[in-house]
């Protein structure tokens, strides 16, 4: 269990040091973003991430969680507004806090703001099926797994299918 509370704030340039050395490899870096980014992680593909969130209705939401003053965790929200649906992805809790039960705290708080904003009636999101440790945080949050995607995305050789989980405003708490 974590030994301090976690804060959540919004991501900013400033914590982009912090999680540059998160993914040590290229399946590490897809299995967190998707098959979009180059490896190794670079400030550059963040901070282009952080200029979609800079507009009245912007892209993407970024959220940070903190323990003690260090970046414990990663997450964003691409936002669909015309048809008021979120997409949570990105997420991470950095390799050096993983297994202490922060996940869940970190995204309850993420979907707690998300759905503040009444312009939003559904959050989704993709991962890899193999991710238990995914999984079993967004089922506890409760995600519904919605179908499978198979043999969706291809890291170097070898392929991977991909679950689709969402989550409805009549759902939520
Ligand atoms: C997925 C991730 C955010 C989960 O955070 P975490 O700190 O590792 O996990 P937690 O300690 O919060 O535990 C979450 C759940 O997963 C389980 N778990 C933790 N590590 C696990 C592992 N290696 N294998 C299987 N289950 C695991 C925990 O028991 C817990 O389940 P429970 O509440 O039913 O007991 C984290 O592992 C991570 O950043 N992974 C790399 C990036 C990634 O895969 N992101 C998700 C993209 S969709």
């Amino acid at each position: 269990m974590p030994t301090a509370p976690l804060l959540v704030e919004a991501f900013s340039e400033t914590h982009i040091p912090e999680m540059l050395d998160w993914f040590s490899t290229l399946e590490a870096l897809v299995q967190w973003g998707g098959p979009g980014l180059s490896f190794p992680l670079e400030a550059a593909q963040i901070q282009a991430m952080l200029a979609g969130t800079k507009a009245v209705a912007p892209e993407r939401s970024m959220f940070a969680g903190l323990v003690d003053g260090k970046l414990a965790g990663h997450a964003q929200v691409a936002l669909d507004w015309p048809n008021g649906v979120g997409r949570l992805s990105r997420v991470a809790i950095n390799p050096q806090m993983r297994g202490r039960g922060l996940a869940a705290p970190f995204l309850r708080e993420v979907t707690k703001r998300f759905f503040t904003n009444p312009a939003f009636a559904r959050l989704e999101l993709n991962v890899y099926t193999f991710n238990e440790a995914a999984i079993r945080t967004y089922r506890s949050l409760g995600f519904r797994e919605e179908g499978v995607r198979r043999s969706s995305a291809k890291v170097g050789d070898v392929r991977w299918d991909t679950a689709i989980y969402g989550l409805l405003r009549n759902e939520w708490n």
